[in-house]
């Protein structure tokens, strides 16, 4: 129910348009504009800066504050005292699972980790150095050929399941991806490890030795994979919900998402980070300084890639907790003096004194210290994405679901036109 009104005068129209607003439990008060069709008026707000398109009691983010709560805990509460699969079932079903509940969703989802075996035969299709998203892109798109079973959508028992095989098969085919890529056997899920251990065993074991899970590193795959699970409206996100909007099947719509993720501006950005290091080369201070008045340079494309965030106007609160957890695999690592990384850490104090990062509040995001840490484990820059695709598998379910199980309508935006007005064929 709309608390208050607001009131638009609009020169050309005879009287007011009074539009409901609409106050949810945390954030900005939203302005109810659907009845402006009506009176022959469309909003207009292109890259959707202050529009919201969904109610939604999943996540939530105060980028002023640096606040990010999924379900209502905080994101450094869940990173310290969770774990992903936890996470999973909170955000799914909204609430914490108990010891019963837990022990169900990790067993579910532990027997779901297999691919049909015919999903093999997929990968032989592509090049092996075909990029390692454009085969999740399209082999999570196929999984609907595999799995139509229970694909109806209007049914709740078709959507959980689709939802554990999604959450279950994304790190078996992501590290296919990877042995696919590098031309080794593909390794089966292993039901005795744990979520993240087995996507590193699957990831790096091979049939001529033994494979440990290092326990730095695992806890490590863990935070990286809870720390991506979810932020709300993103871009890929919303893809995954417009293109369930249609009544589009699960896994069409999370490979929408994958596909979404992969630009450079959101999920490709912690492989741009490495790029740019990489790019950067020489960690002489002139070399770096060079760099940053490059990316100040309004005349110049180059970016600093990891830092700056369309929500976030304060420090990412993930940025923070990723970054204990980089300093904790660099010394697990003993790379500290790594010339890549001083790069890095010189960049990120750049930024946080620089006049230029400040006034645009530019802070380190998630992806900078993600993408150092992966890169720190051994994992290959073109796999980092696919691991943010991992991880944000059960954002998009989640909002899927409660996008299907609540009230929506298709996804259909209007524009202002601005092409040529009505004219006639020319004459022959
Ligand atoms: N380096 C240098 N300058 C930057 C950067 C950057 N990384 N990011 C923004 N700016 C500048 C812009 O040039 C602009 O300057 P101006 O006001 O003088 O014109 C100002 O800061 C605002 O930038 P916008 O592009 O308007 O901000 P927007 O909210 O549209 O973009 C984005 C956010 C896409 C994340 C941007 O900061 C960026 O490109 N960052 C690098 C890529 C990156 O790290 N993306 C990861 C996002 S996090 C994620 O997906 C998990």
């Amino acid at each position: 129910m709309a608390d208050r009104k607001a009131t638009l005068t609009v020169d050309g129209l005879d009287n007011p348009v009074e539009l409901p607003v609409y106050s949810g439990t945390l954030g900005p008060d939203v302005v109810d504009v659907r009845g402006l069709g009506a009176e022959g008026l469309f909003t207009y707000d292109p890259g959707f800066m202050a529009t919201s398109s969904c109610q939604s009691a999943i996540t939530y983010i105060d980028g002023a504050k640096g606040v990010l709560l999924h379900r209502g805990y905080p994101i450094e509460q869940l990173a310290k005292e969770s774990n992903f699969v936890e996470m999973c079932y909170l955000l799914l079903f909204g609430e914490l699972p108990d010891d019963a509940q837990y022990a169900d969703i990790e067993k579910r989802i532990s027997n779901h980790t297999m691919v049909h075996d015919q999903i093999n035969n997929f990968f032989k299709g592509f090049r092996r150095d075909a990029h390692p998203m454009s085969i999740l892109c399209g082999v999570v798109g196929g999984l609907a050929a595999f799995y139509h079973d229970h694909m109806d959508i209007t049914k709740a028992e078709d959507r959980e399941i689709s939802a554990i095989r999604l959450i279950a098969k994304m790190p078996t085919i992501a590290a296919m991806s990877y042995k696919y890529n590098i031309g080794q056997p593909f390794n089966y899920p292993r039901n005795d490890l744990n979520y993240a251990e087995n996507f590193l065993y699957m990831m790096f074991s091979n049939p001529c030795e033994e494979y440990k899970t290092n326990p730095v590193f695992a806890k490590a795959m863990d935070r990286i994979f809870m720390l991506h699970a979810d932020h709300e409206q993103n871009a890929s996100t919303s893809t995954v919900r417009l293109a369930g909007s249609t009544g589009a099947n699960p896994f069409a719509c999370i490979s929408a998402g994958i596909a979404a993720l992969w630009g450079p501006a959101h999920g490709g950005a912690n492989e741009a980070v490495l790029n740019m290091l990489d790019e950067i080369g020489d960690d002489s201070e002139e070399n770096i300084q060079r760099f940053v008045d490059k990316a100040k340079d309004k005349d110049d494309p180059f970016r600093l890639m990891g830092f700056g965030h369309r929500v976030y106007r304060n420090f990412d609160p993930r940025a923070k907790v990723m970054k204990e957890t980089c300093d904790e695999v660099l010394a697990e690592l003993g790379m500290a003096d790594d010339p890549q990384l001083k790069i890095a850490k010189r960049l990120e104090q750049i930024a946080l004194e620089d006049e230029y990062f400040i006034e645009r509040k530019l802070y380190p995001n998630v992806d900078f210290y993600s993408g150092i840490i992966l890169k720190a484990m051994g994992i290959p820059t073109n796999m980092f994405t696919v691991i943010f695709a991992v991880s944000r598998t059960i954002g998009w379910i989640s909002h899927w679901h409660e996008m299907i199980t609540g009230d929506y309508k298709i996804g259909r935006p209007r524009q202002l036109y601005i092409g040529h007005p009505q004219r006639d064929y020319p004459a022959k």
